[in-house]
């Protein structure tokens, strides 16, 4: 029988996930399929039901309902609940599991750079639902520090007090950025080809590894800049094609054919849509 999943989110036609899932499915030569699912805003719940009764075997979520998904699962993995959200949902024995992919997906990501959470202080610009979901997977890694820069300091603060005695809220970036291992970009700032966040990267040691969860365009202008001052640096859509692993894995019980070169057909993908 077909084994069927997808992702849910509004809007949806612009998400990679289905090109990344199906170029994988062939290549395996699965008897599978991954479609992309529109939600009313107002009827998340409800449209997860609906695919459930389908007998869909599990959806990734996006935006803006990985808050929602969590509150929808009998039985959520830690990180899940440590970032208040989650992006895969497995319909399972009459039970909804739900997972944060996101944040092993960031890892992988920063992996191809060669940074461990554990190689020293971690910068999250931003306080909002990627910046928690970062924070979160950085602490539970073993990060010795995640340091928060936000623009409305309360919800920095906020977002630090509720990670735990490793993480911190910072005033100032030139502060957060001295020493630093990695400096993350989770604002919204650069979408769509706009200015990046605030970034002294002149306070930052050399070596630190500079990452945008912003990967439209792929070179931001805080990738672009990080990369005049010499940092090594990672875009968003690494991150993209990390979470998809995992989530894979979980629908299908099958890794992901290594002979994909997934990069390649998520850039086709999202020329395509340009
Ligand atoms: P998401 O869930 O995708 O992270 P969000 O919760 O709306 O989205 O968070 C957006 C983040 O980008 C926030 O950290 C926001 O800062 P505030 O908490 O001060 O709103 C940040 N952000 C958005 N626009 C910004 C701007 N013009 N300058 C600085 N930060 C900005």
């Amino acid at each position: 029988m077909t084994i069927t999943a997808g992702v849910v989110g509004n809007p949806i036609a612009h998400s990679l996930s289905p090109a990344i899932h199906n170029a994988w499915i062939a290549a395996a030569g699965l008897d599978a399929e991954y479609h992309p699912f529109l939600s009313p805003l107002d009827g998340f719940a409800g449209f997860v039901s609906e695919l459930r009764t389908k007998g869909v075997r599990g959806v990734n979520v996006t935006i803006p309902f990985k808050q929602e998904a969590l509150a929808l699962a009998g039985r959520a993995g830690d990180l899940a609940r440590m970032a208040g959200a989650a992006n895969l949902l497995v319909f399972e024995n009459g039970e909804i599991r739900a997972d944060n992919t996101d944040g092993p997906g960031l890892l992988a990501a920063l992996g191809v750079q060669g940074f461990q959470p554990t190689d020293g202080p971690a910068v999250i610009l931003g306080a909002g639902g990627a910046a928690r979901g970062a924070a979160a997977a950085l602490v539970l890694a073993g990060s010795p520090q995640v340091r928060i820069v936000n623009r409305t300091r309360e919800r920095a603060q906020a977002l630090a007090a509720s990670l735990g005695e490793k993480a911190r809220d910072y005033d100032r970036a030139e502060d957060a950025f001295g020493g630093a291992a990695v400096i993350i970009n989770a604002t919204s700032l650069g979408l769509g080809g706009g200015e990046g966040p605030t970034a002294p990267f002149e306070c930052a040691p050399g070596s630190a590894v500079v990452m945008d969860m912003v990967y439209k365009p792929l070179v931001t202008d805080f990738l672009d800049r990080a990369a005049e001052a010499g940092h090594p640096t990672v875009d968003g859509l690494e991150m993209l094609i990390g979470q998809a692993r995992p989530s894979f894995e979980a629908f299908f019980g099958h890794p992901p054919p290594a002979e994909v070169d997934a990069r390649a057909v998520a850039l086709a993908a999202l020329e395509a849509m340009a």
